[in-house]
């Protein structure tokens, strides 16, 4: 008899989860003796444990499609770790109880590294609990920052954004330098790790060539280095580009951009360390700037994205429901690069023990010797990545996202369940 499947999205949204979730989706649609129906959980794992579950078979497959050219999470996402079992078994035996009220037997993670622990936690569900489940974790984080896998979907379109912005505002202050703003700064998301930072370097490149100064989150800041950098490109350039990542610290470790407050996942708040830099150079240099926090808008735009992104975020999704109907069970499909020119690549296989709670930092050969731009090697890494448009359609000159219906899954159960 065929099992119900869970599909759920967590963590930070990307302009490509969506796909993903239409990989999961139709694949799923092309295997009826084994996946049933597909429940999406309504804001992760949450919807899960409140028995809020999402009936997508209510869905037609012209909506299921169009998930391919829609950004952001189409169930809603959240940021909800579970604990050890040891720690919070209640929680767990919630999930086994909605997994059995609704048969399910399939349990899709599509999130970042802290996502991949709590999928982690469920494939171990049969061991210790005795529920026979399948979890296979569907990679995704603009952060690039999981193991194993060569990229993350979601990074190369955030590169491809970053790049292309970088670049787009660079001209902008190269034609207003003589008189006017001579530093552009340009703060990007990643936490702990530089990627996207890092992204911000293709701006420039042998045709168009753009003074950029790189803040990366892997190299300790260090304001007389970085002040003495900026001026000797305004010197010589007229004009400097400034990419500083949220996660840029001071050696002590405290971020530039700290808010003050956590999330659920006990991550600081962050944002705001482009105005601290630009000031910076304001008060110690005297340049008129403009900062600009790319926030939300870069991991939303799927009007830019990468269709290297697109095509591998589909994919993972295609391939986490073909190796669960193979039997697989705490693993993570991933991307192998098997040739840099021409760029190719295949679907792999990572064991989720290997990549829950593990961050991918950038290595050191990525990073220039001044620790203020990237090498050779990373932009031979990076260019394959933001490779291909994929428009979306346009609707009165708008792009033509789907909203589903999200139709309710009935509840069986009649236990409410706090979190
Ligand atoms: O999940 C990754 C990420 O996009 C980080 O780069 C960023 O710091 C964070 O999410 C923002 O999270 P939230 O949307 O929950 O504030």
């Amino acid at each position: 008899m065929p099992k119900n499947a869970f599909y759920a999205q967590s963590g930070g949204v990307t302009a490509v989860i969506n796909a993903s979730a239409c990989g999961v989706i139709e694949t799923a649609r092309k295997h009826p003796d084994k996946i049933a129906n597909v429940y999406a959980g309504r804001n992760g794992i949450i919807g899960a444990l409140t028995e809020e579950l999402i009936d997508t078979s209510q869905e037609s497959d012209e909506a299921i499609a169009a998930l391919r050219h829609t950004p952001s999470g189409a169930f809603g996402s959240c940021r909800y770790k579970l604990k050890g079992l040891e720690k919070n078994r209640a929680e767990y035996e919630r999930l086994i109880e909605v997994f059995k009220a609704h048969d399910i037997g399939y349990f899709f993670y599509n999130g970042g590294g802290d996502s991949a622990d709590t999928c982690h936690k469920v494939s171990q569900l049969s061991e210790t609990l005795g529920f026979p489940i399948q979890a296979i974790h569907v990679p995704k984080t603009v952060d690039n920052d999981l193991p194993i896998t060569d990229n993350c979907p979601g990074f190369g379109s955030v590169a491809k954004y970053i790049a292309v912005s970088s670049r787009e505002a660079s001209f902008d202050v190269r034609s207003m330098a003589k008189t006017s703003t001579k530093v552009f700064v340009i703060e990007v998301m990643g936490r702990h790790a530089g990627w996207i930072a890092a992204a911000g370097g293709l701006a420039s490149d042998a045709e168009t060539e753009i003074p950029i100064v790189i803040l990366f989150p892997e190299v300790e800041f260090n304001q007389e280095r970085f002040l003495s950098q900026v001026k000797a490109k305004v010197e010589e350039y007229e004009y400097c580009t400034i990419v500083v990542s949220e996660g840029t610290h001071w050696p002590d470790g405290r971020f530039l951009a700290e808010a003050g407050t956590r999330d659920a996942f006990g991550h600081a708040q962050l944002g705001g360390a482009a105005p601290v830099v630009a000031n910076m150079i304001k008060d110690a240099l005297g340049y008129k700037f403009h900062w600009a926090v790319a926030d939300y808008l870069q991991r939303a735009a799927r009007h830019l994205a990468s269709k290297t992104d697109v095509e591998q975020a589909y994919a993972m999704g295609k391939a986490a429901v073909e190796f669960a109907v193979e039997g697989e069970n705490a693993i993570m499909p991933a991307v192998i690069r098997t040739s840099n020119d021409p760029y190719k690549w295949e679907v792999g296989k990572a064991p989720l023990s290997e990549v829950a709670n593990v961050e991918k930092m950038m290595p050191k050969e990525f990073i220039t010797e001044d620790g203020f731009g990237i090498t050779d090697a990373c932009r031979q890494y990076l260019v394959p990545l933001i490779q291909g448009e994929d428009y979306p359609p346009y609707r009165n000159g708008m792009p033509d996202y789907v909203t589903l219906k999200n139709v309710a899954v009935p509840k069986k159960l009649n236990t409410a369940f706090e979190i």
